[in-house]
């Protein structure tokens, strides 16, 4: 066993884990975060994007050991004081969801991509969610979704 420390939405935690455990694993099935989601475990889909140190990460392609140390962001850590972060709130407002299975690594994904381009165009989002598969939207109105958050947050 090892022991690891990080901090997780602004709360530290330390836990004794099996140095195989995957930092997806750790969050959902050790601290009970499930908005964190598993759809394909070989890093392709997305499901599972949370925020080590700022920037996104697959955490299905991360062991819990590398990020010993580090400051994690999963989508439970966005919303402040009960306000939804308003990217959250733009895909509620623009049907950016049918399942949601896809919704909480769609987010991470797009947070991280305003904090680096504060005004992306519609290619270069959908360029950006090129790692990020939804079954069910078509991408359409999750792509209006960013375009508005972003216009939001630079107001
Ligand atoms: S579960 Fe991590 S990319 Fe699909
Ligand atoms: S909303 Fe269902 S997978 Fe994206």
């Amino acid at each position: 066993m090892l022991t690891v420390s990080m901090t997780v939405n602004g709360q530290p935690v330390t836990k004794e884990v099996d140095p195989r455990t995957l930092l997806v694993q750790f969050l959902r099935e050790h601290l009970s975060l499930t908005g964190t989601h598993v759809g394909c475990d070989t890093s392709q889909c997305g499901a599972c994007v949370v925020h080590v140190d700022g920037a996104s990460v697959k955490a299905c392609t991360m062991l819990a050991a590398q990020a010993n140390g580090g400051e994690v962001t999963t989508i439970e850590g966005l919303a402040q004081n009960g306000e939804l972060h308003p990217m959250q709130a733009a895909f509620k407002e623009h049907h950016g969801l049918q399942c949601g299975f896809c919704t909480p690594g769609m987010i991470m994904s797009a947070v991280d991509l305003l904090k680096q381009n504060p005004d992306p165009s519609e290619h270069e989002i959908r360029e950006w969610l090129e790692g990020n598969i939804c079954r069910c939207t078509g991408y359409h109105n999750i792509v209006k979704a960013i375009r508005h958050a972003a216009q939001d947050m630079r107001s």
